[in-house]
């Protein structure tokens, strides 16, 4: 299988590219977003919810682990495990709720949670490139079949 490489140069261009990724999103693909603090991960998350066409403000879940986003083109649950002391915590919130069959979840800090995220996960890798601070490096890794 195929890997995709992108590269943006600024945050509005990885909005735009979560923009175009958002029309391939199908009913039940969970994305597990990998990257550093700052990587860009909520940023490639709100133009993806821009595409779906969700108004809902997109920001990095601070006091919660999941927000759903209502009323675009799927129902879109956007979860951040950064806080998580082990996926045991994602359990007990009842991941059925959001890795639904119906919906698209969006999970930050896929590391923390691996154990519970569905084996088909769409994995994406982003980093910060050095001395350029504007700059990321984005891998779709496997590319779905399909994209
Ligand atoms: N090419 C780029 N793509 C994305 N963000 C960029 C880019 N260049 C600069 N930035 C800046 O980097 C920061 C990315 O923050 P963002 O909240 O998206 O990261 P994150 O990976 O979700 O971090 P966290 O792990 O804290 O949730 C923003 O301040 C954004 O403006
Ligand atoms: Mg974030």
């Amino acid at each position: 299988m195929s890997e995709k490489k992108f590269n943006t140069q600024s945050a509005e261009e990885t909005e735009k590219l979560g923009e175009m990724l958002a029309s391939y999103l199908k009913e039940g693909m969970t994305l597990a977003f990998y990257g550093n603090l700052g990587a860009g991960k909520t940023t490639l998350i709100r133009g993806i919810c821009k595409g779906m066409g969700i108004a809902h403000g997109v920001k990095s879940p601070s006091f919660v682990i999941v927000i759903p986003y209502k009323g675009g083109r799927l129902p879109v649950y956007h979860i951040d495990a950064y806080r998580l002391d082990s996926h045991e915590d994602l359990v007990a919130l009842g991941p059925e709720d959001f890795f639904t069959a119906d919906g698209v979840a969006l999970v930050e800090w896929a590391e923390r949670v691996e154990p519970v995220l569905p084996p088909d996960s769409v994995v994406i890798k982003m980093r910060a490139i050095a001395d350029e601070p504007d700059s990321r490096a984005i891998i779709i890794d496997p590319l779905p079949e399909e994209w």
